[in-house]
């Protein structure tokens, strides 16, 4: 059953090198792409360039896809928490709309400048480019 009030905007067209060994979409490209637009999606909800990946519930690979396919990302926040924003995730082919891969729960986590969870003070669903952050905190530097 395909989601509801998802905005898909990210889409990708499914290379050779996307394919596992049965000829369909491979689950990990399928994944990387996901996380990074849920990434994208997070930092224009909290405001924050700073965000990374909580959580993620069970993933329903629902169809494959296959080369040549044409798909299509869509995420919506399901809940605003203090630190974190949860959203909901759906892939689908742009053509048939027939769902390829749902997530009930992907939880993103607001961080400061030194890594650690921080408030972002949204309750709401942004649909404008209001809350583009303006400034990036530099990488945390690795300590032995
Ligand atoms: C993100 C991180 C800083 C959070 O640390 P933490 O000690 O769990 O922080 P907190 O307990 O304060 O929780 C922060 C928020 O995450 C939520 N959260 C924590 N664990 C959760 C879980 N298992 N499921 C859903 N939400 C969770 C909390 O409810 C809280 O949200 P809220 O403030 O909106 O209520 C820490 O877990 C971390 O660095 N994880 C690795 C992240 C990462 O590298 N991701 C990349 C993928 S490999």
């Amino acid at each position: 059953m395909p989601l509801q009030n998802i905005n898909f905007h990210t889409r990708k067209w499914v290379r050779p090198e996307d394919l596992n060994a049965n000829g369909t979409l491979f689950g990990g490209s399928l994944l990387r792409w996901i996380d990074e637009e849920a990434t994208v999606y997070a930092i224009l909800q909290m405001g924050n360039g700073r965000v990374v990946t909580k959580f993620m519930s069970e993933i329903n690979f629902v169809s494959s896809a296959v080369q040549g396919d044409l798909i299509e990302m869509g995420l919506t926040a399901t809940k605003f928490g203090r630190t974190s924003l949860t959203m909901q995730a759906e892939v689908r082919n742009m053509i048939t709309r027939d769902s390829i891969l749902t997530i009930d729960k992907i939880v993103f986590v607001n961080l400061d400048e030194h890594g650690k969870p921080a408030p972002h003070g949204y309750t709401t669903i942004s649909y404008d480019r209001d809350r583009l952050p303006t400034h990036h905190f530099p990488p945390i530097p690795f300590t032995a």
